[in-house]
């Protein structure tokens, strides 16, 4: 038997890999993925390769491109935002990481997928679902919800046994769950479990303390074609190099951070903390840019789906047909969504200051408080309102 494991090469899926070894019997294939998590990768060939994996059997794949190209980009067209504030950076990684490993278990002849993920958490459905949509067969290994290593005593004391390196600062109170990629950094887990009490400084790793940043704003431009960012400062980038460099503004300027309590679709509310530096920037800056070019009818009927949108991502369901739906309506709504928008980057807070494009529907000459010379008849407002309240009227007669 052969698995594919999603391996990043720390201690949990460390563990997982010699356990699937020992106490499965089956040849392991690992898996790394570069999504950006800022982490060296090489050390987990050396862990995999030290723990016996054949050189032909350790996959490590930069997919930080595809990652924002195919999976961050499309979600920010639909303005996704789970439960109001969440800007769903894990959420929309495991897909890609579930697709790749089903396209490696394919290439090495393996019949089945293992991952980290525990039995209590959202990762698991995620991982699982996307497996399923893309091959209906494969076998899933999910070691949290089957061994019996059901605490960081005995998870150490294995890893101890087979020695599988444990870091110091594994072994205390090691502080919480982290997940990490371009789009966000999350947390949860011990010191946060309780949502009264304020996450404590070294919980964060990727923004400074706004009250840290600098003392003076920073104005920067991002340029938007068919919905998605293009260039910042009138400079092109690809879309990884372009969350990249928002990224590096953001940590700067301390933007992103959100604690927040949410709902798991497993049932139980979870509280966690989330840095997502430049996501945060490009959300804003992408709805500035669809409001001017945005017709009012598709704009609101985008702000209906968008919960929907964030919640089949949220709920492990990209490779859903819903989902591929939902996608192409956003899409063909994006066509003409093009521009450059202008923002403020200060102390924790990001705010637009400008934004232009060829194809606004803006009309400052319908708008104006000033003469209009003609294009707008403020008289055919009267029998506009007049018809709206008739029914208002109406009702007001009978019931007042
Ligand atoms: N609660 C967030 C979500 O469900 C973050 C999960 C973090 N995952 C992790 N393995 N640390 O998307
Ligand atoms: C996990 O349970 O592995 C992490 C948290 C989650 O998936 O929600």
């Amino acid at each position: 038997k052969r698995v594919v494991l999603a391996y990043s090469g720390g201690l949990d899926t460390s563990v997982i890999l010699k356990w699937l070894q020992t106490e499965y019997g089956c040849e392991v294939v690992t898996f790394t993925a570069d999504l950006g998590q800022g982490e060296e990768l090489e050390p987990a060939r050396a862990k995999a390769e030290l723990m016996g994996i054949k050189r032909e059997h350790i996959f490590i794949d930069d997919l930080r491109e595809e990652f924002v190209k195919d999976y961050v980009f499309p979600m920010m067209r639909a303005n996704a935002l789970y439960e109001g504030l969440y800007l769903l950076g894990t959420s929309i990684a495991r897909p890609l990481i579930a697709k790749r490993q089903i396209e490696i278990a394919k290439m090495v002849g393996a019949d089945a997928v293992s991952h980290g993920a525990t039995g209590k958490g959202n990762d698991q459905v995620r991982f699982e679902l996307g497996y399923y949509a893309l091959n209906p067969d494969i076998k899933v290994i999910a070691p949290w919800r089957e061994w019996d290593l059901t605490s960081r005593t005995k998870l150490i004391e294995f890893a101890e046994a087979h020695q599988i390196p444990v870091s110091k600062d594994k072994r205390g109170e090691a502080p919480f769950s982290t997940d990490a990629n371009l789009l966000h950094t999350s947390s949860e887990g011990k010191v946060l479990e309780d949502p009264w009490d304020e996450v404590p400084d070294y919980v964060f790793s990727r923004t400074v303390n706004p009250e840290d940043a600098p003392d003076s704003p920073e104005t920067i431009t991002i340029d938007f074609e068919r919905g998605d960012g293009v260039a910042i400062n009138g400079e092109a980038l690809s879309p990884a190099a372009l969350l990249a460099k928002l990224n590096e503004l953001g940590r700067k300027h301390g933007i992103g951070r959100l604690d927040l309590v949410e709902n798991r679709f497993v049932g139980m509310k979870s509280r966690g903390m989330y840095e997502t530096p430049g996501g945060t920037i490009y959300a804003l800056a992408h709805r500035a840019i669809e409001q001017l070019t945005l017709d009012r009818g598709a704009a609101h009927l985008k702000d209906e789906l968008a919960p929907r949108y964030a919640e089949l991502v949220y709920n492990g369901f990209w490779f859903s047909p819903e989902r591929e739906m939902l996608q192409a309506a956003v899409d063909h709504s994006q066509e003409k969504v093009a521009g450059t928008v202008r923002l403020k980057l200060y102390k924790g807070a990001c705010h637009v200051t400008g934004r232009k494009s060829p194809n606004s529907l803006y009309s400052e000459k319908v708008v104006t408080f000033e003469d209009d010379q003609g294009a707008y008849d403020q008289r055919d407002a009267a029998g506009f309102i007049k018809l709206n309240a008739l029914r208002l009227r109406l009702l007001g007669r009978r019931d007042r």
